[in-house]
C-alpha cells in the first residue's frame, strides 16, 4: 500500500479524502471512528470507542480516494460527502 497524498490526520482536520495505491488480495482496515493517526488506516485508537474498523480488500491492483470524514455512503470509498459538511 502507498499513500499517495500524505495527510497527516486527526479528527479536528480537514475531511479532504486521501489517495492511496491498493493491492489486489490484500485485506485493509479503514478507520471508522476518525481518531486514527495513520488515516485513513485504523491504528487500534478505536479500542476508546465504540467504533471498529471496515476490513476490505480489491480484486485488482487500483488507485483509489479513501474517506477521512467517515459519513461517506460508499465506505470506505470517497463518494464527496465531505464536500456538504
Ligand atoms: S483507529 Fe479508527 S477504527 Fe481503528
Amino acid at each position: 500500500m502507498e499513500i499517495l497524498m500524505n495527510q497527516s490526520s486527526n479528527i479536528e482536520q480537514s475531511f479532504t479524502p486521501i489517495e492511496v495505491k491498493l493491492e489486489s488480495g490484500k485485506d485493509y482496515f479503514w478507520c471508522t471512528c476518525g481518531r486514527s493517526k495513520s488515516q485513513p488506516f485504523c491504528d487500534g485508537t478505536h479500542k476508546i470507542t465504540d467504533f471498529t474498523p471496515e476490513k476490505f480488500s480489491l480484486t485488482e491492483n487500483k488507485t483509489v480516494w479513501l474517506c477521512t470524514c467517515k459519513k461517506t455512503n460508499n465506505a470506505p470509498f470517497c463518494d464527496g460527502t465531505h464536500r456538504k459538511l
